[in-house]
């Protein structure tokens, strides 16, 4: 059974968001900021780590944010840290969990309990480089553009609808480093930026796609 999910869509309140992290937390951060700004439609109501050590755990805190870990090496299988990760996201209530750099791939199970109300940032242009290490991957290529993209998540891995994405240039002199600090200067942006949106109920998932305002779209939105 689908656990309750609250939204600004059935108690016209604030959209309740978990956000789940492994690391420096850079992206909650954004999330964060983006929320202490007067008309911001959402409230962060918990961060949630398998890293015990992750520093947005500070970053949560330090906001006065309520914090959890779930540790992964706590947990014989996946399955069951599906499950004890669903306990702790249950226990908000949220209307839409935020993955901003949570390194644990989620199993069918999980992401089948909060169908359309699940989005990851990915750093590459989606549907090119899904999976670890984009930028080293796009120098290696010599491609001429990286980005962001923000999606919904599906039980495929980085291979649900695309909301929103933007682009930067790879330059000669890029290393991974430079270029992934253009990057998440770029994911800072945009995932605000479709939590705003869904916040607003002007976006969801309806049949595998992206809907903006009301219209389908194979398409992302670009942010310049
Ligand atoms: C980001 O580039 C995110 O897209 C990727 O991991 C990085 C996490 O950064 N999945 P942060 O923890 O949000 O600073």
């Amino acid at each position: 059974m689908e656990p309750k999910m609250s939204s600004s869509n059935d108690d016209n309140t604030w959209l309740q968001v978990v956000v789940l992290i492994s690391g420096n937390g850079s992206n909650l951060q954004a999330i964060i900021d983006d929320t202490t700004t007067p008309d911001c439609p959402f409230a962060v109501s918990a961060v949630i780590s398998n890293n015990p050590r992750a520093y947005g755990l500070e970053r949560a805190k330090r906001a006065g944010i309520d914090t959890r870990v779930v540790n992964h090496l706590e947990h014989p299988s996946r399955q069951r840290f599906d499950l004890a990760l669903a306990r702790a996201v249950d226990e908000y209530t949220p209307g839409l969990l935020a993955l901003a750099g949570f390194m644990r791939v989620l199993g069918p199970e999980f992401v089948g309990r909060y169908p359309g109300r699940i989005m990851n940032i990915h750093p590459s242009l989606l549907p090119r480089y899904p999976g670890l290490n984009t930028h080293v991957r796009v120098l290696a290529d010599g491609a001429g553009e990286h980005g962001a993209s923000v999606h919904f998540v599906t039980p495929e891995l980085d291979a649900g609808p695309v909301i929103v994405q933007a682009t930067v240039p790879v330059l000669d002199k890029d290393t991974p480093d430079t270029l992934a600090a253009r990057v998440l200067a770029q994911e800072h942006r945009i995932y605000p930026q479709a939590i705003r949106w869904f916040a607003e109920d002007r976006l969801r998932m309806k049949a595998g796609r992206v809907r903006l305002d009301g219209v389908s779209s194979t398409r992302p939105t670009r942010l310049q």
